[in-house]
């Protein structure tokens, strides 16, 4: 049967990974060997088979956990895939793949190295463009953030997403283009986050305390950052948008971070709780990306100040909101 045209199939790694395409040697035609190597996205596949997942598949009577959609959708996409979006070929038992974040590739397989094509051409012809943070956090966070309130209570780790540590800590198999700004990628990345917990915590099945908390909370980190950068409005994916199109400067950067690190005060008189506790979290895990997309020095400057942040937001059960305030003041004299 012929392809149809308006279907998009899946071809699997091995496609990629020939050594005059992505599984060569040197910086251009390494991605596959890098996947193949170093990066967890290859074995998420091989998790669903520990006894930890067996463990969470056991109490959420989910049967075999490599063969249960509540587990493949995010450990091993192909396997969910209908027989009309995939090649005969396609190992479906494969982890999170290149196609799983560029796109199915039959359709710009053979058109996608010719040294004609732009970017624009690429991306009409079907690749994915993950330079784009807007496009790149949604491909992310489609994994990363949301878990159902009954996984988690399976014992599934909880997931917070965050894009520019999270993108920091894969192995890369790429160049980020000129002008990249970590704290710009941490932003959009925080403005998808949250429109994604907002949304997965309005349904009625997954409404509870937790979400609720961590709702408001993201909210409240995110919006007061987004202000700093010059961004307002109430609707979240645009703000998303608008933020991953804006020209980010240093001093964007700066202006964030002065924003964030001013906050002690609202924690200064807080009640303790969970939603202090996550409002915090958030706080640090932002200053720490907007530290190290900060001019050289700044970062080491503050090492021992944000690593006591680090240390105080470590137990939620254990969080005191006064304690927090004095050490982010510690933090915001030395800026
Ligand atoms: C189809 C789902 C999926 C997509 C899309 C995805 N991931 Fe993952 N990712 C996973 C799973 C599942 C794991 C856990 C792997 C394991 O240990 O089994 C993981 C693990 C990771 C880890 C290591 C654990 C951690 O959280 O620190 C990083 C880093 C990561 N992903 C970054 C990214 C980034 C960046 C993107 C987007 C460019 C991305 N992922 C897209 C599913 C996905
Ligand atoms: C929404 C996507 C998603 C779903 C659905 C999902 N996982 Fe995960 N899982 C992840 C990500 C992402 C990580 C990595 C977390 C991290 O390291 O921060 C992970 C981590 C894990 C880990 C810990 C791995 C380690 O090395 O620490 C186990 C075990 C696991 N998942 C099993 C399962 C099982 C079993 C199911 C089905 C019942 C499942 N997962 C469903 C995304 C998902
Ligand atoms: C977890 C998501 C993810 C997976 C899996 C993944 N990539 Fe990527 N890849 C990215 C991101 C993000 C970029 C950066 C995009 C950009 O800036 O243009 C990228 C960039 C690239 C680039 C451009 C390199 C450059 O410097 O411009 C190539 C080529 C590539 N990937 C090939 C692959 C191949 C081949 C595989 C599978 C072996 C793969 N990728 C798997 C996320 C992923």
């Amino acid at each position: 049967m012929a392809a149809d045209p308006v279907i998009a199939r899946f071809v699997g790694s091995p496609g990629c990974a020939s050594s005059s395409c992505h599984g060569g040697a040197g910086d251009k035609r390494s991605q596959w060997v890098s996947w193949n190597a170093a990066d967890v996205h290859r074995r998420a596949n091989i998790t669903l088979s520990v006894r930890r997942s067996a463990q969470i598949a056991e109490a959420l009577k989910a049967g075999d956990p490599a063969a249960s959609p509540r587990c493949t959708v995010c450990h091993a996409p192909f396997a969910d895939v209908p027989a009309a979006f995939r090649v005969n070929a396609l190992d479906r038992t494969d982890g999170v793949s290149c196609e799983t974040c560029h796109g199915p590739a039959e359709p710009y397989l053979r058109s996608h190295t010719r040294p004609d094509f732009t970017r624009v051409d690429r991306t009409l012809a079907g690749l994915r463009d993950l330079s784009n943070l807007y496009v790149r956090a949604n491909t992310c966070v489609a994994c990363h953030q949301n878990v159902d309130r009954d996984l988690l209570d399976a014992g599934h780790p909880e997931l917070v997403f965050e894009l520019d540590g999270q993108t920091r800590s894969e192995p890369r198999h790429w160049k980020e283009a000129e002008g990249f700004s970590g704290a710009q990628a941490w932003l959009v990345g925080q403005l998808v986050a949250w429109r994604e917990i907002a949304w997965h915590s309005s349904k009625p099945e997954q409404r509870d305390a937790r979400a609720g908390a961590q709702k408001l909370e993201i909210g409240w980190v995110v919006r007061r950052a987004a202000k700093a950068a010059g961004i307002e409005g109430e609707d979240v994916d645009a703000q998303a948008k608008a933020v991953a199109s804006m020209k980010w400067k240093p001093e964007t950067t700066a202006a964030v971070l002065k924003a964030l690190a001013s906050s002690a005060p609202d924690f200064r008189d807080a009640t303790p709780g969970m939603g202090q506790a996550h409002r915090a979290e958030r706080l640090v895990l932002g200053l720490d990306r907007l530290l190290a997309a900060s001019p050289v020095g700044t970062e080491t400057k503050v090492e021992k100040e944000l690593a006591e942040l680090f240390r105080l937001v470590q137990s939620r059960p254990g969080f005191v909101p006064a304690d927090f305030a004095t050490a982010l003041e510690k933090l915001a004299a030395k800026l």
